[in-house]
């Protein structure tokens, strides 16, 4: 084993370089400090009224490489937000490293959890690496979603054509009251029939800064569908570091105003708006059972990508 604790005065840079060339977008040292300066620097992990573990709280491991660079890193974390009873994890290495050479670290994470108390371990995996995810599952971890990614193009789509009595507009244009928590009460409503969801919703002001304030969110890109004052529909947009590309966030829309196009008119509004701020392509993330979604998307346009495995195993 030659995995060791993650060391703020070295480790950022070639995290960075590490986790760029792994996942879907590059990340800079400064936004990965960035990130970790919002987090207190030490974790409060306790068990609650009813057992089960909560709190927050992190371990961060990296294998270091033979060349200074690091060949993998590793983490487990809970939020404040997190469900009771669980802890998320992340292992990531380089492409040429065997997969089994991650299993110490996968190890390592587990440990961690069983030792703060968790009930479970949640996890993901890009998709292709086949062999990781047998080498999981056959110590005890399940697939508990296969989140797929999508892109489309704005340029071929046709105008919105909303049903009648629906009003389109943004958060930022919207005369709907409150309309922030009536968002927010949107999400907790929504978010409940998403498949691909597995956190809890945090309180409203940790919402907001993330989802309404947070890194590349604007107010005129969380596009509303409003009905005599509330809003029934959302699709949100958050800007990339290439202002021709953006990822769609989140598309809810209340349950009594579905089946009527309601989704299929917002992703048409926020397509048209956004390609007048000149973005050209968008990216989105759907679990592959979220059949609604999965037909909007498809009827838009939207090509399907590979995606990742969600991943939980029960302690
Ligand atoms: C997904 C969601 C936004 C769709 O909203 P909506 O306004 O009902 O969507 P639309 O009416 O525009 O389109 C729904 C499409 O799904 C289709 N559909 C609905 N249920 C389906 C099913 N079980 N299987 C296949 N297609 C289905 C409808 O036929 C319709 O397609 P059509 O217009 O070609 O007939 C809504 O169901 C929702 O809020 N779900 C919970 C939150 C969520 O999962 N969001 C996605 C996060 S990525």
């Amino acid at each position: 084993m030659t995995h060791r604790p993650f060391q703020p005065s070295v480790d950022y840079p070639p995290l960075a370089r590490l986790l760029s060339a792994a996942g879907p977008k590059a990340v800079t040292p400064a936004e990965l400090r960035a990130q970790d300066a919002q987090l207190p620097p030490t974790g409060s992990l306790f068990a609650g009224p009813d057992g089960l573990l909560t709190g927050f709280g992190r371990i961060r491991l990296v294998e270091p490489g033979p060349d200074g660079e690091l060949a993998a890193f590793a983490t487990a974390w809970r939020a404040p937000w997190t469900p009771p009873g669980d802890i998320a994890s992340l292992v990531v290495g380089t492409k040429d490293l065997a997969p089994d050479r991650l299993l110490p670290l996968m190890d390592a994470l587990e440990r961690w959890a069983r030792g703060a108390g968790a009930r479970r371990l949640l996890g993901e995996l890009a998709q292709g690496h086949a062999e990781l995810l047998r080498l999981a599952i056959a110590r005890g971890h399940r697939i508990d979603a296969h989140i797929r990614t999508a892109t489309a193009r704005l340029d071929t789509l046709p105008p919105a054509v909303p049903p009648p009595g629906i009003r389109l507009g943004t958060l930022a244009t919207t005369s709907a009251p409150q309309p922030a928590l009536q968002l927010y009460r949107l999400y907790r409503e929504t978010l409940r029939d998403n498949p691909g969801f597995v956190d809890a919703l945090p309180d409203f002001d940790h919402w907001y800064a993330e989802a309404v304030a947070g890194e590349g969110c604007r107010p005129d890109w969380m596009f509303t569908a409003e009905c005599a004052g509330r809003i029934v529909g959302v699709s949100t947009a958050r800007a990339t570091r290439d202002p021709r590309t953006c990822h769609i966030d989140y598309t809810g829309v209340l349950r009594p105003w579905r089946g009527r196009g309601l989704a299929r008119s917002l992703k048409l509004h926020a397509a048209r708006r956004l390609a007048g701020h000149g973005v050209r392509t968008v990216h989105t993330e759907v679990e592959a059972g979220n059949a609604p979604m999965v037909a909007v998307n498809s009827a838009l346009g939207y090509r399907w990508g590979p995606g990742h495995h969600r991943l939980v195993k029960q302690l």
